[in-house]
């Protein structure tokens, strides 16, 4: 049984994927709860609104997934219908929905060379066979992806689902380019193979123009996108969606194993939504990231390019960090865990063995100069650890 390591919040903690704590919108959550339970009663405590029905044990809340639709409609140009957008605990209940409402054993899955570990263990436990796909500055080669169509071809099989992270790929922060877009929607369309788009870092932006979305840019169904309130407001909210063609979406419905996501919960993203409430908090947070990841490069900056590398990513929470063969890695491991520096090593995000050394460095989480002091203290303990033969 896989369980993350527990976090040593006192330490300097770069290892979990989280929003920092000082951005939670704590005193407008806590004035809409209370709204929503005065306003609505005990029917926000129930499983369903009555007028609507069973819908909502399988879809969660009607008007927060029409709210969500037009919000998409609104941020990336596509028209999506309430039915289009299913409620889940977290994107990860989506992702998982999507793996066991579209994948049987054998199936072929395209994942980026570094991704996510949690949509890894779904898939795997659905039986797929997973197949990696390198990145590069641009984000997931899309012409291996042709390659690996054809050679599936060449043995009578198919591709059933590539899922990607194109906005702020995690763990890479890198982001897919437009052309590379436009060439996986059309395979997808050519082939018939679902896209599964993880997109729930694309809102947190702090530099450059937003990209089109996959979702936006298909109109055949063939694109499924889990979004989430977990990294924009708060993941203890445990709110997350997958927005789609209403076919899809019924297929993930299908395979739903709980009752819907909580009433009161999504009344309250309603109400924080309706206020207009979640652009000018992204505004804020992403300054506060931004600052964040200015700090940490600013720490590392004795080392990089020299003994590590990694790319300056233009929004979210991660460094993706190289670090040169010079440096002895165990011992860097070592000498930072006695200085409570925490981060995430990045074998646990590939599939197969990868002979260079990498971690991810996550900036979001600690206090400003927590992440200054921790990436200076990180920058001369690599130093240090330079092998001397
Ligand atoms: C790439 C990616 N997708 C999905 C998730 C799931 O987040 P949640 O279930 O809280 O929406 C995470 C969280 O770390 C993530 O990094």
């Amino acid at each position: 049984m896989f369980f993350p390591d527990p976090p040593d919040v006192t330490g300097y903690n770069f290892d979990q994927g989280l929003p920092g704590r000082e951005t939670f919108p704590r005193e407008d959550l806590l004035r809409l709860a209370g709204k929503v339970l005065a306003r609505d009663g005990s029917v926000c405590l129930d499983y369903f609104e009555p007028q609507v029905g069973y819908e909502e044990l399988l879809f969660g809340n009607r008007a927060l997934r029409a709210a969500i639709a037009a919000r998409i409609g609104h941020i990336q140009g596509k028209a999506v219908s309430p039915e289009g957008v299913i409620l889940t605990s977290g994107s990860v209940q989506g992702i998982a929905l999507a793996a066991h409402g579209y994948l049987d054993t054998g199936d072929v899955v395209a994942v980026e060379a570094t991704t996510f570990p949690y949509a890894l263990k779904y898939f795997q436990s659905a039986g797929a066979e997973l197949r990696a796909l390198p990145i590069d500055d641009d984000g997931m080669d899309v012409a291996a992806l042709q390659k690996l169509i054809v050679e599936l071809a060449g043995q009578h099989r198919r591709l059933k689902m590539v899922y990607l992270g194109p906005t702020f790929q995690c763990p890479t922060g890198t982001e897919l380019a437009v052309a590379r877009r436009v060439r996986l929607v059309q395979l997808a369309q050519q082939h018939g193979f679902l896209i599964l788009e993880d997109d729930v870092y694309s809102e947190l932006r702090f530099e450059g123009a937003s990209l089109p979305t996959l979702l936006s840019m298909d109109d055949s169904g063939l694109v499924l996108q889990a979004g989430t309130f977990s990294k924009m407001v708060a993941p203890g909210l445990r709110l997350g969606w997958m927005a789609g063609d209403p076919a899809g979406i019924a297929s993930l419905a299908s395979v739903r194993e709980d009752l819907g996501v909580s009433q009161w919960i999504a009344r309250t993203m309603i109400e924080y939504l309706g206020e207009g409430l979640l652009d000018p908090h992204l505004k804020k947070v992403n300054a506060i990231y931004r600052a964040k990841r200015d700090a940490a490069i600013a720490g590392l900056a004795s080392v990089r390019d020299d003994l590590v590398k990694f790319r300056t990513p233009r929004g979210s929470f991660y460094l993706w960090i190289e670090i040169d063969d010079r440096v002895d890695w165990q011992r860097v491991a070592a000498e930072a865990a006695k200085a409570r520096i925490y981060f995430r090593p990045g074998e646990r995000f590939t599939l197969e063995a990868d002979p260079r050394q990498y971690f991810r460095m996550s900036y979001s989480q600690a206090p400003l100069e927590t992440v200054r002091e921790g990436s200076e203290r990180l920058g001369q303990i690599i130093r240090s650890s330079v092998r001397r033969t």
